[in-house]
């Protein structure tokens, strides 16, 4: 957002006066004054005016973590261990999922405090490519590379899944490339073909692949490159 514009979107303040106040020096974004009205200022800034807050910022959180199974993705419950309970709060405070898994499934879990970059990553319409290792209680008919390329009917929803890759690997295992995050999307794509999935592994979320050094529990925050790899609007 432009500097005049945050000021302005104050009470009392209009876009005039505002700029009035950059231009007389009265306006430190994280320590510095600025006199560019339209500066664009991140969300992460410290932005003061005349030494009243007017923005108090605060420090971006992203990490990965591999989730083990029988880890709720959630951010508390009163009976089983989250994914939360898994990461130090006082460390990396107020972060939610971008992405959840269900309890059974494994792999990659992003976690962040960045409301703006998690939307840019699970919104329907950024169409992030998910990676999951699947492996079925039966071999892979046929045909089923070519239902899931051409997507699959969901009744309750009233509609087609987006076309998925699937790769197979060996026997009843595979690698699926998925462009949406429906509830239990993979368990329902392979109950639709006559099949049944009995694990499922997220490997990668767009750009983000799950560090093999990391063992299930762990986490560790994404470099930056990781983070830059998801573009906001
Ligand atoms: N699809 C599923 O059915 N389960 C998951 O955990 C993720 C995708």
């Amino acid at each position: 957002m432009k500097l005049s514009r945050l000021l302005s979107n104050q009470n009392g303040v209009s876009r005039k006066q505002a700029n009035a106040l950059i231009a007389a020096g009265q306006v430190v974004i994280d320590g510095q004054t600025c006199r560019e009205p339209a500066q664009e200022v991140c969300r992460f800034a410290v932005v003061t005016c005349q030494g009243q807050t007017i923005q108090p910022g605060y420090t971006a959180h992203y990490l990965m973590l591999y989730k083990p199974a029988g880890i709720l993705s959630a951010t508390t419950d009163n009976t089983h261990t989250t994914v939360m309970d898994l990461v130090d709060a006082s460390r990396y405070p107020d972060l939610h999922i971008a992405g959840r898994l269900d309890r059974a499934s494994t792999g990659l879990i992003l976690l962040t405090n960045d409301g703006q970059w998690s939307r840019a990553l699970t919104e329907p319409v950024s169409e992030k490519p998910k990676v999951y290792r699947v492996t079925t209680a039966y071999d892979f008919s046929p045909d089923t590379i070519d239902r899931f390329a051409a997507g699959i009917w969901f009744e309750y929803e009233q509609l087609t899944t987006r076309p998925a890759k699937l790769e197979p690997v060996s026997g009843c295992v595979a690698r699926l490339t998925i462009h949406e995050g429906r509830y239990h999307q993979i368990k329902r794509m392979f109950h639709a073909v006559g099949n049944r999935v009995v694990a499922l592994h997220r490997e990668k979320i767009g750009e983000i692949q799950l560090d093999c050094a990391l063992a299930p529990g762990d986490y560790r925050p994404l470099s930056p490159q990781e983070i830059n790899s998801v573009h906001l609007a």
